[in-house]
């Protein structure tokens, strides 16, 4: 599954992802992979994969790096910048873009599959 997480430097896109590494009980550090472009967490039987891809000039540098097959594998996948990666990503099952405000952030979630509407539905009916 597919995330992709929108919004300017600041928006909150890393802090919305420990959040979330932070509700599935991952404790300890949580890094923002914009210089690794990648960080890995097993939540017990979840690959989760958190990438920021703003340091990308090209899409090949994804191929080179080998991130292909994160992709097309069981994991879940959240990608801060994914506009930096052109066409090279799959399609989103959830698209989350985060817009500042004054005193906090607005949300807008898009799904772009059954599977990404499947867990919108959910969320909202939390
Ligand atoms: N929902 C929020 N409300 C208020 N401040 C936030 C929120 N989300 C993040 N921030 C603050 O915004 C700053 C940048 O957040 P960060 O997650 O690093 O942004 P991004 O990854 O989009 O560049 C941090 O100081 C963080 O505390
Ligand atoms: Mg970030």
């Amino acid at each position: 599954m597919l995330v992709a997480l929108r919004g300017d430097l600041g928006a909150g896109k890393t802090t919305l992802v420990r959040s979330v590494l932070r509700a599935l009980g991952v404790s300890g550090r949580i890094k923002s992979p914009t210089y690794p472009l990648l960080e890995t967490y097993n939540v017990s039987s979840l690959y989760f994969y958190h990438f920021d891809f703003y340091r990308i000039k090209d899409p090949s540098e994804l191929e080179d790096a080998g991130f292909r097959e994160y992709f097309s594998g069981p994991g879940l996948c959240f990608v801060e910048w994914p506009e930096r990666a052109g066409d090279w990503l799959p399609a989103p099952d959830v698209t989350l873009t985060l817009l500042v405000e004054d005193a906090g952030r607005t949300l807008l979630a898009a799904s772009g599959s059954d599977l990404g509407r499947e867990c919108l539905e959910r969320m909202y009916n939390a």
